[in-house]
């Protein structure tokens, strides 16, 4: 085999992921292949990774041990139409809505990773959950969490579990930037350019998420830390829950949960 790992699409997602296994250098450029839709995003592809692209999802798949799916929905049955014998292989899918059973019923003999990464992947700062068929050796498993690890948090979980993490992970941050550029509003409001509002709005969620992740304190224990008695940040804080914020959050990722379930059953 050519390649270690070989994209069928790279887009966005794909595009991500390619960035991202070259950046922490989990392999080499001349180990990575991928093809895609048209003769111009091969050529830019090509020129953007330093990869070299092939003709279409058979020369993919015949090169490389691990085969990652980074088509739209809509394109899954004509690519999978076209990959030739992959008893074997791994094939990380990052389509959205896209079950294990449905990926078998294409791909029958191959060792299945079902992945729901968000678009942060693009900064590599993504939050996705993943799970498998359960024919994944060990060293397997964890060289699929090293690759999926290059562009993020990576948590294995159920498949069950998968509509509520596209809640979590997937839709939410559309939420957040709701409530980035609201923040933004209230700077413009009080003064401030746009511009600074926004990046200091941005910097302060990334911040607070940082603090979260790195002191591994509970939320509610740093949302103590920042209120003095009497001071400035308990004045807010009531206003969010008395407006509803936390109910708000809850219900908005319940909601996309539900429909992912719904849009699964078909
Ligand atoms: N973007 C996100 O934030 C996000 C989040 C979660 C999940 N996903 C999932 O990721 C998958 C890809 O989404 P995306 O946003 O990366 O889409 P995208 O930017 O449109 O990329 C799709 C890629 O597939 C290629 N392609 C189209 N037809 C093909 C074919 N017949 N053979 C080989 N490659 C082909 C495209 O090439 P051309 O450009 O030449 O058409 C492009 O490289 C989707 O299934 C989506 O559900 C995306």
């Amino acid at each position: 085999m050519t390649a270690d790992i070989g994209f069928i699409g790279a887009g966005k997602m794909g595009g991500a992921l390619i960035g991202g296994l070259l950046s922490k250098r989990v392999f080499e450029a001349d180990r990575i292949v991928a093809c895609t839709g048209s003769e111009e995003s091969r050529r830019r592809v090509a020129e953007e990774y330093g990869i070299r692209t092939v003709p279409g999802p058979a020369e993919v798949c015949s090169e490389s041990r691990i085969i990652v799916l980074a088509v739209k929905p809509k394109q899954v049955p004509e690519v999978v139409s076209e990959m030739g014998d992959v008893s074997g292989k791994i094939l990380v899918s990052v389509v959205a809505g896209l079950t294990v059973e449905q990926l078998k019923s294409y791909v029958p003999d191959v060792k299945i990773v079902r992945v729901m990464p968000n678009h942060c992947c693009m900064v590599l700062e993504g939050a996705m959950g993943y799970c498998d068929d359960g024919t994944l050796t060990d060293s397997e498993r964890d060289e699929v969490a090293g690759i999926l690890g290059s562009v993020g948090l990576a948590v294995s979980v159920s498949e069950s579990e998968m509509d509520i993490v596209t809640g979590i992970a997937g839709s939410s941050p559309a939420f957040i930037y709701l409530v980035i550029d609201a923040m933004a509003d209230a700077g413009v409001l009080n003064g401030l350019k746009r511009d600074a509002a926004i990046r200091l709005a941005a910097q302060s969620v990334l911040g607070a998420a940082k603090m979260v992740l790195e002191t591994g304190k509970h939320p509610d224990i740093l949302r103590d830390e920042v209120c003095s008695p009497g001071g400035t940040t308990i004045e807010g804080v009531r206003e969010l829950e008395d407006r509803g914020l936390r109910a708000a959050m809850i219900a908005a990722v319940d909601v996309t949960a539900e429909k992912s379930r719904r849009m699964t059953r078909g």
